[in-house]
């Protein structure tokens, strides 16, 4: 999951340590890849329920753990990696079609994304048949 693999790569952000607390920084262009045009976040989700369960054609994101825990799942159709994000870990670039699934919620766990553009329905693909299609994968939909 480092530079080279297309299955989520770590960001790293600055950090401002001090004894006020701790400080931490994304600059569009440095540590992250892309210009951002939206934010959201996710809060509040229960431990038994799956966010995600799409890939976007086009958009650009970055999941930062801002409190708590969480598991992400990335698929590139051939490739499977879960990745858990949490207090000690960098934060998760997600490229253009990557099936993604965000699940594993601590009851504080915010995930909060950056993303590169616009909500536009259009960009996403939320049948997972349709998206190894789209792959050209192989792989049987269990
Ligand atoms: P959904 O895609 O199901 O969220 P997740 O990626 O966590 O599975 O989106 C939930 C609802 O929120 C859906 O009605 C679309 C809406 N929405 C927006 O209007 N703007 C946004 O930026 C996002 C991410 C979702």
């Amino acid at each position: 999951m480092r530079e080279g693999n297309p299955v989520g790569e770590w960001i790293n952000a600055q950090s401002f340590n001090d004894p006020r607390g701790s400080l931490k920084v994304f600059e569009a262009g440095k540590e992250i890849p892309f210009d951002i045009r939206r934010i959201y976040y996710l809060s509040n989700v229960p431990s038994d329920q799956k966010r995600g369960g799409h890939a976007h054609r086009t958009l650009h994101q970055v999941f930062v753990a801002i409190s708590g825990s969480f598991t992400v799942l990335l698929d590139d159709g051939k490739t499977e990696k879960i990745i858990k994000l949490g207090p000690q870990s960098q934060s998760l670039y997600v490229g253009p079609m990557l099936w993604r699934e965000l699940y594993d919620f601590s009851p504080d766990g915010v995930c909060l994304c950056l993303a590169s553009n616009l909500y536009e329905e259009a960009d996403y693909i939320r049948d997972y048949s349709s998206f190894l299609k789209s792959m050209g994968s192989t792989k049987a939909v269990t």
